[in-house]
């Protein structure tokens, strides 16, 4: 069988997560697994239509195709992305249709699940049909048992193709909202103080509803408002994935383009942040993707720390819960406060006039306040990941990151807490003994509640 592995790794094929495909080449011989980086050649994919064509004419001529990728920031990488945009534009869905997708990744588990969420939405869009994925942790394959895993994985896609099995779609088609906003005029316009707001964007002139979301937004405050435009800002490309920033947080592109002092002069001392586009697909453009790409030279150390963030999007996004839960993870991840969202899916302009309103009000209160709400699972959880990666296997090459993480109190571990250690250690073996098990079981409910007596009297 012909298998088209379409590369979303930057680096080309010295990428750990062509060492899992190349596993599988040396272990089925029979199939025939032909390697097209992507995500390294996008530029020459993007500007030279025979490459691109040559491209899809191999998926057309496959008989099955592996979206291979490295996570980047919650998803795939900007040119991978900017590859599948191009497949609609340039109006090539057809060669996808039908054919048997399966999706292969590599990362550190953060937010993989969003990543594989998008790659299997991309597959349905283009009716494929979606057989699996295998979401590898980037050193399984160093072990017996991610190799083993692989296997299986290579042998279920294999044994999927040759016997045709179909498999359900999961993810409805994207239904655009079809209002053309007109805004009305600005009645009572909200006042910041000497907070600074920053409205970033990659909007077209085209875009019409975003234009003017972004423009009302903006004239709501009774202050002035900086409204970047990432597509004016000179931006070599996307992040190389070279780590170089790992050790201090010097990038490749330091002194070589805009990105880095627009982000750390003017949007590092932003008060409030309001990111502003549109869906593209299952996310927002390839631009924007560019964006949350580039500001890991940051690594994995929070760097837009306290800000209100509000998001202005034109297009479905009650129908992509996906990126909702991406924007929101990135936002906690800041150690940030989300207020909230504004689309133009619901209601009429007057209707979203009001929402853009009392967004703005919402933005200016927290900011005073300088409010963050308590975090969920999304960062909660995350941080965990990084938390124990950036103090073990990740350190050497992420140095900024430990003393990052040193500095803001990252290192929570648990094993710290004395008191539970020696609870854990002295009183928890005493309920092997059933009459001690009974009566603490028997005061667990008041025993719960009994440290926060102490609060409510005190308040
Ligand atoms: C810029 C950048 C962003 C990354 N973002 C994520 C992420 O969001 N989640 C994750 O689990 N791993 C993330 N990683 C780790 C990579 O996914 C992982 O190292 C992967 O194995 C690299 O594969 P490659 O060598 O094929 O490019 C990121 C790495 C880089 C360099």
């Amino acid at each position: 069988m012909k298998i088209t592995v379409l590369n979303g790794s930057p680096k080309g094929e010295t990428s750990v997560t062509m060492q899992y495909v190349r596993y599988i080449q040396k272990h089925f011989p029979q199939h025939e697994l032909e390697i097209v980086n992507i995500a390294q050649r996008l530029k020459k994919i993007e500007r030279d239509a025979t490459t691109f064509q040559e491209i899809i004419d191999q998926v057309r001529a496959s008989d099955g195709i592996l979206w291979a990728f490295p996570l980047y920031v919650f998803l795939v990488h900007s040119n991978y992305k900017r590859f599948i945009e191009l497949i609609w534009e340039r109006g090539t869905e057809d060669a996808f249709a039908g054919k048997h997708a399966a999706a292969l990744s590599t990362s550190i588990h953060f937010f993989d699940h969003t990543a594989h969420n998008y790659v299997h939405a991309i597959c349905d869009d283009l009716e494929m049909t979606y057989t699996g994925a295998f979401s590898a942790e980037m050193q399984d394959l160093l072990h017996e048992e991610g190799q083993a895993k692989l296997t299986r994985f290579a042998e279920d896609f294999f044994h999927t193709i040759e016997t045709r099995r179909l498999a359900p779609r999961r993810y409805a088609p994207l239904v655009p909202p079809e209002l053309d906003y007109v805004p009305g005029p600005v009645e009572e316009t909200v006042d910041v103080g000497g907070k600074h707001v920053v409205i970033l964007t990659d909007a077209t002139p085209d875009q019409t509803n975003l234009n003017r979301m972004i423009e009302r937004g903006s004239a709501t405050f009774a202050q002035d408002v900086e409204v970047i435009n990432l597509r004016d800002l000179n931006i070599k490309g996307g992040c190389l994935g070279c780590l170089r920033c790992g050790y201090n947080y010097e990038c490749a592109y330091t002194g070589k383009d805009e990105f880095i002092n627009v982000y750390n002069a003017r949007l590092k001392t932003a008060d409030i942040l309001i990111f502003a586009g549109a869906l593209h697909d299952r996310y927002l453009s390839a631009t924007w993707k560019q964006f949350f790409d580039r500001g890991f030279f940051n690594t994995h150390t929070p760097s837009l720390v306290g800000k209100q963030f509000g998001f202005i999007i034109s297009g479905p996004l009650a129908q992509v819960p996906n990126l909702r839960q991406i924007l929101q993870a990135y936002v906690e991840w800041q150690r940030s406060n989300l207020v909230g969202f504004v689309t133009d899916e619901f209601g009429d302009s007057a209707h979203i006039d009001h929402l853009l309103h009392s967004l703005a009000g919402q933005l200016a209160k927290f900011a005073a306040s300088d409010y963050i709400q308590p975090h969920t699972f999304l960062s909660v959880g995350g941080m965990k990941v990084f938390r124990d990666d950036v103090w073990s296997k990740l350190r050497m090459v992420f140095q900024a990151d430990h003393r990052a993480y040193k500095r803001m109190g990252v290192y929570d571990f648990p094993q710290r807490n004395i008191g539970v250690r020696l609870l854990n250690t002295f009183v928890a073996p005493l309920f092997r003994i059933p009459q001690v098990r009974e009566a603490f079981n028997s005061k667990i409910k008041e025993g719960m509640i009994q440290p926060y007596q102490r609060v409510l009297q005190d308040g």
